[in-house]
């Protein structure tokens, strides 16, 4: 049998860097690669008594289909915390509980552009949204990130250059993968740009509440008097992934067009997850596990950076300080092949890094950068992991 597959899907293609993660998962192989929040962060007993108690006194409401909105009580939650603590969401906004922050990229993009129009993202960014994008037959323009964020003449360039550009792609916060936060006045001239070219614009934020040092820059959503700003946030970094629980802040006529795509897609999320998500942030001390958190992830950022300053720095490679989020970007000196090099890594000395390119909008264009996680592996196996990169890198950089 030839099977024949949609173009959708032919525009995601398996790559080198895929074979890479086959390895990762070799127990012997210390992974620096995966987002994964740290074993240590999971609550665990916490979640059982939740479930026990959601059983015991309400178990049709979490067994029974349910609104595609979302769990009420989780969604006038999330809009006031939002609301108080962030100035994030106006009276022309509504919230609605996806299935993790990626469904919401996939459905704007779906709600918002027909195939072949444009979304200017990042460039490097987060692979899942970008395959989202791709997945619906959108094309990506990238541009070009600095110290403090989006390049903004570049991005105008792609404004006034690029057809039907729909939607303004972004991640303000601990970017994945760069690490980079965009200035206040970045996310302003973003804004101002949106408006003049009238795009839409996604604002995905799983690591702002992630900062262990350093001040919070307000959300671009705060200042949108337009209604132009679609909010993505999850669970998944400061509760757990395997729950699958995101939620958008967005206009209410986009809100209604994400339910009736949402519908088609999986009718609801998972609602014994939502009613655990709303337990936990209104029982178990959420601001309280935030500050845990935030101390637990500095503390490994601190010794992640000790770590790649005693093995890794002496081999010509360098990396930018992290002040939030899960990840380290680093670079390798030019004349070194970067999809090589993460591939002997893995491959010759049990150590997995992410090849930079692995996030580039076109993969063949050319990155010296690698990406490393530094939450989800012990403290021990995060000094054999560095280690291991170090020494090999000592070898192989000329
Ligand atoms: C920037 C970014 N957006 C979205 C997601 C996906 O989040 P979720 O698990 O809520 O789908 C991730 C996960 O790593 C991410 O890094």
């Amino acid at each position: 049998m030839e099977y024949r597959f949609s173009k959708r899907i032919e525009n995601i293609k398996p790559s080198a860097i895929r074979e890479i993660f086959k390895y990762a998962s070799d127990p012997r192989v210390v992974s620096l690669s995966a987002g994964n929040p740290s074993p240590d962060a999971f609550e665990s007993e916490a979640i059982a008594s939740i479930c026990k108690s959601i059983f015991e006194s309400r178990p049709i409401d979490a067994l029974q289909y349910s609104v595609t909105e979302g769990y009420t009580p989780l969604r006038e939650h999330m809009l006031g915390y939002m609301k108080q603590n962030h100035a994030t969401g106006r009276d022309f906004d509504d919230i609605l509980i996806m299935s993790g922050a990626q469904q919401i990229m996939e459905i704007s993009a779906k709600i918002l552009c027909n195939e072949g129009d444009y979304i200017i993202c990042e460039n490097p960014s987060f692979v899942g949204s970008l395959n989202s994008f791709r997945s619906i037959g959108t094309k990506l323009k990238g541009v070009g990130i600095e110290n403090d964020g989006i390049n903004i003449k570049e991005l105008e360039s792609a404004l006034d250059k690029t057809p039907n550009v729909r939607i303004i792609y972004t991640i303000p916060n601990f970017q994945n993968p760069s690490g980079v936060t965009m200035s206040l006045e970045k996310r302003k001239a973003l804004y101002e740009l949106a408006r003049k070219h009238d795009v839409m614009i996604i604002e995905d934020n799983p690591y702002g509440d992630l900062r262990y040092k350093g001040e919070s820059i307000q959300n671009i959503k705060s200042f949108d008097d337009d209604g132009r700003v679609i909010y993505a946030g999850t669970f998944s970094k400061v509760i757990a992934p395997g729950l699958r629980v995101g939620y958008t802040i967005a206009p209410f006529e986009i809100a209604k067009k994400m339910v009736v795509a949402k519908q088609g897609e999986d009718v609801h999320s998972n609602i014994l997850a939502q009613m655990i998500c709303h337990e936990f942030l209104t029982k178990c001390g959420f601001d309280e596990k935030l500050l845990r958190l935030r101390h637990l992830y500095g503390k490994k950022a601190e010794s992640a950076e000790k770590l790649l300053d005693k093995y890794v720095v002496p081999s010509g490679i360098t990396y930018s300080s992290v002040e939030g989020g899960l990840f380290i970007w680093c670079r390798l000196p030019k004349n070194v092949d970067m999809l090589e090099f993460c591939s002997l890594a893995v491959r010759e000395h049990g150590v997995a890094i992410v090849p930079g390119s692995a996030f580039m909008v076109d993969e063949n264009d050319p990155c010296d950068y690698f990406r490393i996680n530094f939450t989800a592996p012990s403290d021990e196996r995060l000094e054999e992991g560095i280690k291991r990169l170090g020494d090999f890198a000592l070898s192989y950089i000329p």
